[in-house]
């Protein structure tokens, strides 16, 4: 596996690869990689020809310094899952390459992001856009993939390739999950013991409110099964609870008026932020 910390120098390997049609996919992280990553790394190996994934944590989509601070760093760790899951190029640049002066652009999503993630984190789709623009400009993929684990950052970065028209193909994939259904994510690591066997109970009270809205059909009833399964966990801080379309993000009030929908979670455990989400009709 080639490894390129800075941008000409990656830039200047990849564009005659993509000139004699050699297709790139795309896989940008934060590192701490687990199975969800290697899923990504997986499908693109199988569309592309070339396989690039990013390490990079990127401050400005951190709303909070600690999280900042204490998000897990094992770059050797990470070298040597993508080297055996056959990553073909690791671009891995520090905040001087990335961010050598300071931006000044303000990315707002509208209604895409006054609710959920950019409700509680101010400010952190700003940076994810940067980001991702910054990022698809140096790689150039043909298809960057995605976990749904973070669906409504996949979302709006849907609409970002399609307001700024880059040439794009994005790929949502299905969240990898440990036995117990806690949906795999990098601060997982930061779990302690205790805190790892109660974390499974976000995954199972969005079944068990999956199962209680398709029979009842009613969302105030069922954010009240949420909150009182979460009563019985006083470890757990529940964020939020929504019922939301999952292509427009607007909020459901019916089920019956909406084709596809998704139920999403977030809450901390200590000072560790988790999320999740399931599909209503799957
Ligand atoms: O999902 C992530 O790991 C990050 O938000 C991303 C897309 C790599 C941007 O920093």
């Amino acid at each position: 596996m080639l490894i390129f910390e800075d941008i000409a120098p990656i830039k200047e390997y990849l564009f005659p690869l993509k000139s004699i049609n050699q297709r790139i996919g795309f896989i940008p992280t934060m590192g701490a990689l687990h199975k969800g990553h290697l899923s990504l790394i997986d499908a693109s190996r199988s569309e592309n020809e070339i396989t690039v994934c990013s390490i990079y944590i990127n401050p400005t989509q951190f709303n909070n310094k600690a999280d900042l601070q204490n998000y897990p760093r094992v770059l050797q760790h990470d070298i040597k899952m993508l080297q055996d899951a056959g990553c073909d190029i690791l671009f891995a640049p520090d905040d001087q390459v990335m961010y050598k002066e300071k931006a000044i652009i303000d990315l707002k999503f509208g209604p895409l992001e006054s609710l959920m993630e950019g409700k509680y984190r101010n400010g952190h789709f700003n940076g994810v856009g940067l980001i991702i623009c910054k990022l698809f400009h140096i790689i150039n993929p043909n298809t960057a993939y995605f976990g749904q684990k973070d669906l409504q950052q996949f979302i709006i970065i849907r609409q970002l390739i399609k307001d700024l028209a880059f040439d794009v193909n994005l790929c949502c994939l299905p969240i990898v999950r440990e036995p117990d259904g806690l949906a795999m994510s990098s601060r997982n690591a930061r779990l302690n013991k205790d805190d790892r066997k109660i974390s499974g109970i976000f995954y199972k009270a969005l079944n068990l409110a999956r199962i209680f809205l398709l029979e009842h059909n009613n969302i105030e009833k069922t954010e009240q099964q949420v909150k009182n399964l979460f009563e019985k966990y006083p470890a757990i801080h529940l964020e939020y609870f929504e019922v939301r379309d999952s292509e427009t993000l607007e909020p459901v009030n019916n089920i019956e008026n909406h084709q596809q929908i998704s139920l999403f979670i977030a809450g901390y455990i200590g000072d560790i932020r988790l999320i999740d989400n399931i599909y209503l009709f799957s």
